[in-house]
């Protein structure tokens, strides 16, 4: 049985006193519940005190929402996984949408990211998913296939059993249309499929597929309700923490 995975992809939200403000809720409401993982990706620049904040709690991991593939040196501007892992950060979101299509990330420099968080012991959230008209095209599977097979590309099992995949239509993304439960089931059992082709069946077995998209607290329990549906990644929701919560509880009540 796979444990169900709710991240919150704050994007370039929440100032340090707003994250804070969002903690004083959302650590209230959220209580001892355990029934999910839950991962916070604040900004960087609040990441050292929403580790602070977190310090007690042992079910709510810190993420970060990129990071360099790079160790160290001349990349101005850039962060390092060493540089997460000093802030007690757990897992990264890589490959996200925003990041291929705004800053040009390919699917080869997600897999030298994904690479670099894996040597240094942090859980890559890795991101996929297909435009509108990909999907008009009928192109779903193909472009699934090659952004997994790319990104993925000269990891062990191991290290794919212990990523996690965030399957993101891009034309749900900030929308407010949701993928129907069927056609996200259908792209997650597609993204399965093919773990089992590039790694093994136990390791698709194993590996936890979030669904990303407009998820609200009233799409969200249909959503995980499906079979191959682990978890969510939460935009726009997850920056109220009454919401936040509530697709946590729907995630827990699921199991
Ligand atoms: P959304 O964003 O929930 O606002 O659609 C999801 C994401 O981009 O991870």
């Amino acid at each position: 049985m796979r444990k169900k995975i709710i991240a919150a992809n704050w994007k370039m939200n929440l100032t340090i006193g707003e994250a804070e403000a969002f903690l004083d809720t959302f650590l209230l409401e959220i209580g001892e519940e355990s029934g999910a993982d839950i991962v916070i990706a604040p900004a960087f620049t609040a990441l050292s005190k929403v580790a602070e904040r977190l310090s007690k709690s042992s079910t709510i991991k810190l993420a970060a929402q990129n990071m360099s593939f790079e160790k160290s040196g001349a990349f101005t501007g850039e962060v390092s996984a060493a540089m997460l892992r000093d802030l007690y950060v757990r897992y990264v979101i890589l490959g996200h949408s925003e990041r291929r299509t705004l800053f040009g990330e390919t699917d080869e420099i997600v897999n030298k990211k994904v690479r670099a968080a894996h040597e240094a012991s942090l859980k890559p959230i890795l991101c996929v998913g297909e435009t509108l008209a990909e999907r008009d095209a009928d192109r779903v599977e193909e472009v699934l296939e090659t952004q997994l097979r790319g990104s993925l590309a000269g990891m062990n099992s191991k290290e794919i059993a212990e990523t996690v995949i965030a399957y993101e239509p891009v034309w749900a993304i900030g929308t407010g249309r949701v993928a129907s439960p069927e056609q996200a089931q259908a792209a997650h059992a597609f993204i399965r499929k093919t773990i089992a082709l590039i790694a093994d069946p136990s390791v698709a077995e194993k590996i936890r597929i979030q669904y990303g998209g407009s998820v609200k607290p009233d799409n969200a329990k249909t959503l995980m309700s499906q079979p191959d549906i682990d978890g969510a990644l939460v935009g726009g929701a997850s920056l109220d923490p009454r919401a936040f919560t509530e697709i946590v509880k729907a995630a827990a009540s699921c199991e």
